[in-house]
């Protein structure tokens, strides 16, 4: 029958059995992980958001790291900019970390310093949603509150067939009422992370693993041998395909010319080679002119190996640079809503030109002391390659 919410039809006894059996299974296999050593909100907090977007074990490190760095509500509140970006350097979705440094603002003045405990005013903080609210809610202060998440809504649509389309908003509600209705009333913070680790471990998205599942003999698609038409999701938009030119441009120094990010918008403030967007048809030009040739590089800057005749842009605007012909290779990584496409250039450096306000040399060595975004460590590598040089 469609559209029936199965969870109705479970009478007391099941659902008891039901959590005993799920809670047991848990507290045998539940991963050892940093942030469940303790009940510290603060804590919590932070993992939680940390692994909204990122798997947990990329996780691990950074939040180490960060645990050391900022240990406490308050020295979040304080904790400068740049010290705060490079914390997070590497993790993507950025604004994670500046919106923590706002709700940590907000709890010194708002809430006395301390992590607000009902699910409303946890709720107020910057960067929190549903999610994250029902996560911290349940785990920290025991609130019976649900942590949905796309894992969990996977379980959760298998355990009961339920057909609504996980990509919409509005299928939200009838995840929250099965969850709201299943969830340990006693132990809710246990009960979530079970579905996380079962979501994660077992109850995969291609080939779950249903013979080691724990809650198998309550799960309708198994029943039905239903698994894999579960969850329904409509396909998401492409992200948006955009092309630039990336310079890596050194001086007799072998420094490496950098530039920063304005404050505002994607990446911000963080420090890249320079790019220049160019369209997609003047990219694969490039792309088919300047193809990556077998040969080796010069490095005499008396002698420039080729000097470019098809200039985009940026070779214009590095005039001083004399540029070799052809690609160090193509970087591409993907934002959530924009596919990025560099052509990765190399450039000597012979005269002198005048930086802009946003523009450092730097040497190999400083660039610890950067942020730097992913595409920028993809550049870099394609440098290193070339040039076998380790890190
Ligand atoms: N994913 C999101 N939150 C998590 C948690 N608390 N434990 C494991 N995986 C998670």
């Amino acid at each position: 029958m469609k559209n029936e919410k199965y969870w109705e039809t479970w009478s007391d006894e099941q659902l008891h059995s039901f959590q005993k059996e799920f809670i047991v299974w848990y507290e045998k296999e539940k991963r050892n992980l940093p942030w469940r050593v303790n009940l510290d909100p603060y804590r919590i907090w932070i993992s939680e958001i940390m692994l909204q977007q990122t798997r947990v074990d990329t996780v691990i490190d950074y939040y180490y790291r960060f645990m050391e760095w900022f240990p406490t509500i308050q020295d979040l509140a304080e904790a400068p900019d740049d010290k705060l970006l490079k914390a997070w350097e590497g993790l993507g979705y950025y604004s994670r970390a500046r919106n923590l440094k706002v709700a940590a603002q907000q709890i010194v003045t708002e809430f006395n310093g301390q992590m607000p405990q009902t699910i409303e005013e946890i709720r107020q903080l910057k960067g929190i949603g549903p999610y994250t609210a029902g996560a911290i809610g349940s785990i920290a202060f025991q609130l019976p509150e649900p942590a949905i998440d796309g894992n969990v809504m996977r379980v959760v649509s298998r355990l009961f067939e339920i057909s609504d389309d996980i990509a919409k908003a509005s299928s939200r509600k009838v995840f929250e009422e099965a969850m709201y209705k299943i969830i340990d009333k006693e132990r809710p913070g246990d009960f979530n992370q079970a579905m996380m680790d079962l979501g994660s471990a077992i109850c995969t998205p291609t080939s779950p693993k249903c013979e080691e599942c724990p809650i198998q003999s309550y799960c309708l698609s198994y029943k039905n041998n239903t698994m894999t038409n579960f969850p329904v999701k409509s396909k998401k938009l492409k992200p948006k395909d955009v092309y630039y030119i990336g310079g890596i441009i050194e001086n007799k120094q072998q420094e490496f010319l950098l530039e920063q990010r304005e404050s505002k918008g994607l990446l911000a403030n963080m420090w890249l080679f320079p790019i220049e967007e160019v369209s997609k048809e003047r990219f694969e030009f490039l792309q088919k002119m300047w193809v990556k040739e077998d040969q080796q590089l010069s490095f005499d800057f008396e002698e420039p190996l080729l000097v470019a005749e098809e200039n985009p842009a940026i070779f214009e605007k590095y005039s001083q640079v004399v540029w070799q012909k052809r690609t160090l290779g193509e970087v591409t990584h993907i934002f959530s809503h924009l596919k990025w496409h560099v052509l990765v250039f190399y450039g000597r450096q012979t005269g002198l030109t005048a930086l802009e306000e946003n523009q450092e040399w730097a040497t190999k060595e400083a660039f610890s002391s950067y942020v730097f975004p992913k595409p920028q460590q993809k550049m870099l590598d394609l440098y290193n390659k070339e040039f076998k040089t380790k890190e």
